[in-house]
């Protein structure tokens, strides 16, 4: 594979970054653009995002996307429930207008999952169902953000968590991760130089388990460290955990939110990669005077959360359905994750490094310096098999060579495949660009 520059060009050309606009389309940007609001004008579409619609061609085998296979979806019993639902006297119910908080029974049935599982003992205001842990995002950007905000987030970071806050235009502070999740030295070290500038974050953003994209997750020391430093800076923890019940081998971790004795960690959960993430449907946990300012905020965005998912859900939930079904969405993920790890095993050229994620969706790749994984991606294309480049999940875009892999969505009979010809376009790149690997002591994960 000679990378000639003209060659280059074309590919290129395949995923371009903006779309083709018609004279009407640009017409109508020039129309509508004195009208948008300051905040409305700063919207782009991501380079990134566009990169990925070349990811959605049938003949190519996507490792970009972040979605849980429909296979894990448990239709049988979603059609039982929903027909149950409609044939009762519930069916007014859900089809009706709920309240702002989220249906009462299903904010208990969390709750008491909750504390079975960790001990966490809360009651129905420190709970609000929301549309999404998406929404959960945005709440917590509305309520506490403002344009002179500071915020801590983790490098790399989940890309929708950045999306929702830059919203609101905040200073965004990075810590960076290793196979160990979060550094407690360098955020406590973040929060001293912030505070000696007159500077107080908000909040940490974190993903402790199965971290997207890093695929890494938190050890319970490192845990225990960030609750003492989020005690002794006075800091809110935010914890985002879609992933935490994918375990595919050893124990369940305690969530910072049962660790906690302080009330300063707010817990987003959601049902999106356990049951279906169509329905829409999550739950944010934490101090009830946050929680209070999160319905308010709500209100003036969606009234309530689908009264017709919530109702599903419940029913799932206290049946029992979520707890039997669980363990073969475990199964079906953990199958994915060996067969990719050992396809990247076999094939990947030598100079790549890798996390091996004990759970979730995502392995986190790194090469080394120099590989521009935003240059490779034309030619993965060209070979028919797509990641997101590694560079979106930086607030500063500042790492070129690395990129996220999904091993969810694919077809077990995919991922050797598609895994042999990404570790093609990689060996030939390299080798064209003569790239080495670094030193060992190099971060697989951070800045
Ligand atoms: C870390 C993280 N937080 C939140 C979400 C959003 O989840 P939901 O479908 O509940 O909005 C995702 C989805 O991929 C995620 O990876």
């Amino acid at each position: 594979m000679h990378i000639h520059p003209q060659r280059y060009k074309e590919v290129q050309k395949m995923c371009p970054p903006d779309g083709e606009k018609s004279l009407k389309d640009m017409r109508d940007e020039m129309r509508f653009e004195s009208l948008f609001a300051e905040r409305a004008k700063k919207m782009r579409a991501s380079e990134i995002r566009e990169l990925l619609k070349v990811t959605q061609q049938p003949d190519i085998i996507s490792f970009a996307g972040g979605l849980p296979n429909p296979e894990s979806f448990p239709k049988g019993i979603i059609s039982e429930i929903m027909k149950g639902v409609l044939d009762s006297d519930m069916a007014s119910r859900a089809l009706q207008y709920g309240s702002t908080e989220g249906l009462p029974e299903l904010r208990d049935v969390i709750l008491k999952r909750f504390e079975e599982r960790f001990g966490y003992k809360g009651d129905r205001d420190n709970i609000i169902i929301t549309t999404g842990s998406q929404q959960g995002l945005d709440l917590l950007g509305r309520i506490f953000i403002g344009s002179r905000s500071h915020i801590i987030m983790e490098a790399p970071t989940y890309l929708g968590a950045l999306n929702a806050f830059k919203f609101y235009n905040p200073s965004i502070h990075t810590v960076p991760l290793d196979e160990n999740g979060i550094m407690p030295s360098l955020l406590e070290e973040k929060i001293k130089t912030l505070h000696r500038r007159g500077e107080t974050p908000k909040f940490l953003y974190t993903v402790p388990n199965f971290h997207n994209p890093a695929g890494v997750t938190l050890s319970l020391e490192r845990r225990r460290e960030l609750l003492e430093i989020a005690s002794e800076y006075d800091l809110l923890v935010v914890e985002d955990d879609p992933y935490g019940e994918l375990r595919y081998e050893g124990e369940h971790l305690p969530p910072l939110l049962s660790l906690d004795k302080e009330d300063r960690v707010i817990y987003l959960g959601t049902f999106s990669k356990v049951l279906s993430p169509g329905m829409r449907l999550a739950w944010a946990i934490g101090p009830k005077e946050v929680i209070k300012k999160m319905v308010l905020a709500k209100q003036g965005v969606d009234l309530c959360t689908s009264t017709l998912s919530q109702v599903i859900a419940l029913e799932y939930l206290s049946g029992g359905h979520m707890d039997k079904h669980i363990p073969n969405i475990i199964e079906l993920y953990r199958k994915k994750r060996d067969l990719m790890l050992s396809s990247m095993e076999e094939s990947f050229p030598e100079e790549m490094a890798w996390t091996r994620p004990e759970g979730g969706m995502f392995i986190w790749v790194r090469g080394p310096e120099g590989l521009d994984t935003k240059e490779l991606f034309p030619y993965a294309i060209e070979k028919k098999v797509a990641f997101v480049v590694g560079e979106a999940f930086y607030p500063d875009r500042s790492v070129k060579n690395a990129m996220r892999l999904n091993f969810t969505n694919p077809s077990d009979e995919d991922i050797p495949v598609g895994i042999k010809r990404l570790s093609d376009v990689l060996e030939h790149f390299l080798k064209e660009r003569d790239l080495k690997r670094g030193g060992e002591e190099e971060l697989i994960i951070g800045v």
